[in-house]
């Protein structure tokens, strides 16, 4: 499948670099066109000579060169790839990546580009382990930057641990499932998509809250999959412990309030998802002061929480095209998701059953009846992950195909 695929190769500093040259012969034995950029630091470690004997090509090095800027700038450089791939992925070019800095013709072309970046990190144990790093890191992620390793064992720095550069073919392999993964077809591309997950925190006073059961695996895999179809996502979430999906617009938040308020502030979008477990009621009148313990407990007086939901699917010109919403049931199951679809105002409702015993809260799968103002699909017993690919891929057949997605 590499056969005539476009990998723009990035080597910064670092011992690693050796390994580079034979990235490009495994890619060039598969039939890439690989076109390297040296950065400073490389070319400490490999000559420009050797990576471009084995690319076939010219090695570029320098953004204010105007020899390599006339042949090809470097906006042209990033775009004319199926791939970048940074290997090795230095501390500071991660550093550079993750802040936006452009100031070499390696960090100004992965600015510049609107391809699939897979990088292949390579470091001291430490520095791997630094926060610093493990920040940067996970910005990158949060972007839907790919990495492959790095590898545990002996480091040359002398040290063992985790910070050895993936061997060449994983990353041949990664660049395989990064660039199969770009190929699937993304029928949401160009649609806008709003999806709640979570709980909803109700405060009572500064150190205590009413909440619902909700780890918000569903919502997020939702987030996830619809992203994943090409849909530019926000995921409007309350407390838990998921890490923010990649490529997602993440929106923390506390209360039913807050959500609402994130929630409104996102429209207009095609369609909404709203998986939260949002709390029905609060304290009226939350105090600023812990409550002290005085004898007789607290009487609380509660509100009515507004109904996300409800509000959003009553919108007016603002409404989604296609609002989805969750019926968490323990009896009648079905009865009760058909009158709440009436009463929501929503397209559809996804119903499961949480009975004790079924195990949804907190699992990782989950049954669910899909119901439309059309009938009832009783859908198997699947992951949360799987369901939600299945819920994406009924958005974006219910939804007709935008101009962007056929490209
Ligand atoms: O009425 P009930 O809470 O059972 O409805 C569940 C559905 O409504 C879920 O999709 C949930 O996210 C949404 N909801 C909401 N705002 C509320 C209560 C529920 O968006 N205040």
């Amino acid at each position: 499948m590499l056969d005539g695929k476009r990998v723009l190769l990035i080597i910064a500093g670092g011992i690693a670099a050796y390994r580079s040259l034979e990235l490009i012969r495994r890619l060039r034995e598969r039939g890439c066109r690989v076109r390297c950029v040296l950065t400073r630091g490389g070319a400490q470690f490999v000559t420009p000579l050797s990576v471009a004997a084995l690319s076939e090509e010219k090695v570029y090095q320098d953004l204010f060169s105007l020899t390599d800027e006339s042949e090809m700038g470097h906006i042209r450089l990033s775009r004319e790839a199926d791939i970048i791939v940074v290997a090795p992925a230095s501390a500071d070019l991660i550093a550079k990546m993750a802040n936006g800095h452009a100031d070499d013709l390696a960090s100004t072309a992965l600015l510049a580009t609107d391809k699939p970046v897979l990088i292949a990190p390579t470091m001291n144990v430490q520095m791997w382990a630094h926060p610093a790093v493990r920040r940067n890191i996970a910005t990158l992620e949060s972007w839907g930057v790919q990495r492959v390793g790095p590898g545990s064992g002996a480091l040359a720095c002398g040290e063992t641990g985790s910070g050895r550069m993936a061997e060449p073919m994983e990353i041949v392999t990664a660049i395989e499932t990064v660039l199969a993964q770009a190929m699937r077809p993304r029928p949401l591309a160009g649609r806008r998509a709003l999806v709640t997950s979570g709980p909803t925190w109700e405060p009572i006073d500064p150190v205590r809250f009413i909440a619902n059961r909700s780890s918000g695996k569903q919502g997020h895999a939702i987030a996830s999959a619809l992203q994943a179809l090409g849909a530019s996502v926000t995921l409007v979430s309350g407390p838990t412990n998921q890490p923010d999906p990649a490529g997602v617009a993440v929106v923390n938040i506390e209360s039913a309030r807050e959500m609402l308020e994130a929630c409104l502030a996102a429209l207009p979008v095609d369609v909404a998802v709203f998986a939260a477990a949002v709390a029905d009621w609060r304290v009226d009148g939350a105090s600023d002061q812990k409550i002290k313990k005085t004898g007789a407990p607290p009487a609380l007086q509660m509100t009515e929480n507004p109904d996300i939901l409800k509000t959003i699917a009553n919108a007016g010109a603002n409404r989604p095209r296609l609002v989805v919403g969750f019926a968490a049931e323990t009896e009648s199951v079905e009865a009760h998701a058909q009158a709440k679809l009436a009463r929501k105002g929503c397209d559809w409702i996804l119903a499961n059953d949480v009975s004790t015993g079924t195990g949804t809260f907190g699992g990782d799968a989950n049954t669910l009846r899909l119901i439309t103002h059309d009938g009832v699909d009783a859908w198997p017993t699947m992951t949360k992950v799987a369901a939600a690919a299945r819920l994406a891929d009924a958005i974006a057949a219910s939804l007709p195909p935008t101009l962007k997605a056929a490209q």
